[in-house]
């Protein structure tokens, strides 16, 4: 069994992660922390507890963690993911909050880590403020992981939020930097641009959503307005010229459930820019070496896309 935790902004395409956790025979979810990015830390908590209903496994802990970056102006991804972060399409009999486990996520994710050390890996398609704070909080954690999946960044100098940022990485930066800089276990990276040169067929995405099954409908209601959005001439600009189905969350996940979903990766050492004026949030790759850095990430650049569409449509099966 894998061992994972779940860092999450649920989020349409976070939803899609854990939906396709959950359905993994492979994988114990051992808890989901929250953190804030595509819409406001209360709505990703209350996010959270819809999936898992959906799922009927509100029996696994869900973290509430931080509420803001470590220093950037706090933004969030509204007009993407709709207001409330799930599309706009809100279910009256949603689980309340008091079903949230009372642990803070930060402290969760150390106490979890520690129980079970170097058996644990982390999921994170969020900014990455919880991991950040818990390695500040805890210099020993970032050692007791066992490896690290994370969906944020870019390798082409360009994004999706700024001129050449991604999201999780422009949202808090710092934690982003920290996070590369501390962990020394195998880390892999879904960047933007590998998801969109990776992004799948529209007609997939139909036939994926038309299965006769509630998390199928519940999907349907909770992407529309998403799926409207990335046929806009706006977001296509953003799709590095492949405009077709883009889950990245999920192949951050994918690949943490069967590494064999990644069929070509490149080791370099990556860091963040914090500073430049249009750059900040940017991931900058070492090709040179010039850091001199002796931990390399492992950048994902082809998917073995007949396994991933497996892995979506177990999802919602
Ligand atoms: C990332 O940012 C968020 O909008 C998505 O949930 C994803 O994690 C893509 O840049
Ligand atoms: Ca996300």
């Amino acid at each position: 069994m894998k061992k994972l935790i779940l860092d999450v902004d649920t989020g349409v395409d976070d939803a899609m992660a854990i939906m396709m956790a959950l359905a993994a025979p492979n994988v114990e979810i051992l808890g989901i922390t929250c953190c804030h990015g595509n819409t406001p830390l209360q709505n990703v908590l209350k996010n959270t507890l819809r999936v898992l209903k959906v799922c009927g496994r509100l029996d696994i802990p869900v973290y509430r963690g931080c509420a803001e970056p470590v220093l950037a102006i706090k933004r969030n991804a509204g007009d993407f993911h709709g207001k409330d972060g799930l599309g706009d399409a809100p279910d009256p009999d949603a689980p309340g909050l008091d079903l949230l486990n009372k642990r803070n996520a930060v402290k969760a994710m150390i106490e979890i880590v520690k129980e079970n050390p170097g058996e644990v890996s982390i999921v994170a398609t969020a900014p990455l403020t919880n991991l950040a704070v818990a390695a500040q909080l805890d210099s020993s954690f970032p050692k007791k992981v066992k490896s690290l999946y994370i969906m944020g960044g870019n390798t082409d100098s360009r994004g999706n939020t700024t001129i050449c940022g991604e999201f999780n990485f422009v949202a808090d930066p710092e934690a982003a930097f920290i996070v590369l800089d501390r962990f020394t276990c195998p880390t892999y990276i879904a960047a933007w641009e590998f998801s969109c040169r990776n992004s799948l067929s529209w007609s997939f995405c139909d036939k994926w959503l038309s299965q006769d099954t509630d998390k199928a409908r519940f999907m349907q209601k909770i992407y529309a307005h998403t799926r409207k959005m990335l046929k806009t001439e706006e977001f296509q600009k953003e799709m590095v010229g492949v405009f077709g189905f883009n889950s990245c969350d999920c192949y951050a996940l994918a690949a943490a459930i069967d590494d064999s979903v990644v069929t070509e990766s490149e080791e370099v050492a990556v860091t963040v820019e914090l500073e430049g004026k249009h750059t900040r949030g940017m991931m900058v790759l070492d090709q040179l070496d010039l850091l001199k850095k002796k931990h390399k990430a492992i950048i994902m650049k082809t998917a073995d896309k007949g396994k991933f569409k497996k892995l979506l449509m177990n999802a919602l099966e």
